[in-house]
């Protein structure tokens, strides 16, 4: 379990690195507000990353910090990054419930209890980026129409 748990610290990790660079990629379109998303949302993943790196901690396991794989830099669109966000999403999701399969397996009730947290999140995290895929694809995933949804994401605080 404390192996798992501390892949999770770096999966999270890859994932704030992951939104991180779709940010640049976004500042680079002069697409602020969906770059402003994306930083916020890297920020997100490095608090997920600390909830994994704390509980293993308060949990009397060790933290063992690994090599975090470099994440792409270029996209063709706006709309490509999001369908990827949307898809690390549900990948992560999958990863949230092969930990608690684990816990299950190995009756530990707390580590399960502690994921419940996560389970929810994965939940409003899919929902958020499923929702801007969307708006995305109804605006044609044209660039003068995407500007308005831009503007909306920059609101983010
Ligand atoms: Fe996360
Ligand atoms: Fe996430």
């Amino acid at each position: 379990m404390e192996e798992a748990l501390n892949k999770q610290v770096n999966a999270e990790l890859y994932s704030s690195y992951l939104y991180l660079s779709m940010a640049a990629y976004c500042e680079t379109q002069l697409m602020k507000g969906f770059a402003k998303w994306l930083r916020l949302q890297a920020d997100e993943e490095r608090e997920h990353a600390m909830k994994f790196f704390d509980y293993i901690i308060e949990a009397g396991g060790t933290v063992k910090l690994a090599k975090i794989e470099a994440p792409k830099t270029g996209w063709k669109s706006i709309g490509e990054v999001f369908d990827e966000v949307y898809e690390h999403e549900m990948k992560v999701t999958g990863l949230i419930g092969g930990l608690m399969d684990l816990a299950i397996k190995e009756k530990d009730y707390a580590t399960r209890n502690f994921l419940g947290w996560f389970v929810k999140e994965q939940v409003e995290e899919e929902a958020h980026a499923s929702e801007i895929q969307g708006k995305i694809k109804m605006l044609g995933d044209v660039v003068g129409h995407l500007f308005w949804l831009d503007h909306e994401l920059g609101k983010r605080e």
